[in-house]
């Protein structure tokens, strides 16, 4: 569970995903869809560290605190951490190369949907592009970009960028692997982008609720930088009435492809009530 496996929500989703694909097809196979996506699933939360280590960068968050403890920049060197973000970013694409091993033209199409997904999430139209959008809206020394005020429509593509498609690319790859059919993965896509923009909503709304503590990351920062958030444009209340509103779309998404698997709904709700 989301609890137990301490809050790994990427790769839970991904397998979660799997599982309900093949469950509602050929209920025995699960297991085995389970094997199947489990590389995109290691992979994307290899992507998602480096990708923590370089936003805690001083080049970028600068931040000093992550899961509790000191960053990586700050036990190592600045050097140290860009090139811990290189190398896990490099693995994770050498993991789906590599496994699942299969010389069967049906896995290893598979396979190459996955990697193409897993790039499109992880580069420029995706977690890259959107963490450019959120370096450049904030005014800092070393900022040299034009600082623009992002409206609503920008925050959302920012979000759904930086962390939306991260979290769906992670839920398509599981489909993927499991065999799905362009509908579905298509639905599933749709469902985790919601998903993820409720996310980053919440992640949003608890630096301003939580506690460094509590967060394992120091709370409060978003604001004393100005960094546009939702919280910031909305107020928290709106900001907790979107979250829902995107786990209910979510939720209408599954249902209307028959696919209301109960773990992929109870990572809906653990989105929104979770407050760490
Ligand atoms: C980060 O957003 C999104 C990433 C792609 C890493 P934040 O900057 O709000 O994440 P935290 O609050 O530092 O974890
Ligand atoms: C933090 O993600 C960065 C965002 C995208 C908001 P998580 O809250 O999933 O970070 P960990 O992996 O649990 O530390
Ligand atoms: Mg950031
Ligand atoms: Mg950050
Ligand atoms: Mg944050």
């Amino acid at each position: 569970s989301l609890e137990s496996g301490g809050k790994r929500l990427r790769p839970i989703l991904c397998l979660a995903s799997a599982e309900a694909v093949a469950e509602r097809e050929t209920p025995d196979n699960s297991k085995n869809a389970r094997a199947l996506a489990l590389p995109a699933a290691c992979a994307i939360e290899l992507i998602h560290t480096y990708s923590l280590i370089h936003d805690d960068l001083p080049a970028m968050d600068n931040d000093t605190l992550r899961r509790g403890r000191p960053t990586l920049h700050v036990v190592t060197s600045e050097g140290m951490a860009i090139l811990a973000g290189d190398g896990l970013l490099t693995e994770a694409f050498g993991l789906i190369t590599r496994e699942p091993q299969s010389s069967d033209p049906v896995i290893v199409n598979r396979k190459l949907r996955t990697i193409s997904v897993i790039a499109e999430a992880a580069g420029a139209t995706g977690m890259v592009g959107g963490q450019a959008m959120d370096l450049a809206s904030v005014t800092s020394e070393t900022n040299k970009l034009p600082q623009p005020k992002l409206d609503s429509d920008e925050l959302q593509k920012m979000h759904e960028q930086k962390t939306g498609a991260l979290i769906s690319g992670a839920a398509s790859a599981g489909a993927i692997m499991a065999g799905a059919d362009e509908k579905t993965t298509s639905a599933i896509k749709t469902a985790a982008a919601q998903m993820g923009l409720a996310f980053q909503i919440v992640d949003d709304i608890l630096d301003v609720e939580g506690s460094s503590e509590n967060l394992g990351k120091t709370a409060g920062k978003d604001a004393v930088t100005g960094k546009p958030t939702y919280p910031a444009l909305y107020g928290l209340k709106t900001s907790r009435q979107m979250a829902n509103h995107c786990i209910e779309h979510a939720e209408a998404t599954l249902q209307s492809i028959n696919l209301s698997d109960a773990r992929l709904l109870e990572i809906g709700h653990w989105i929104i009530e979770r407050t760490l």
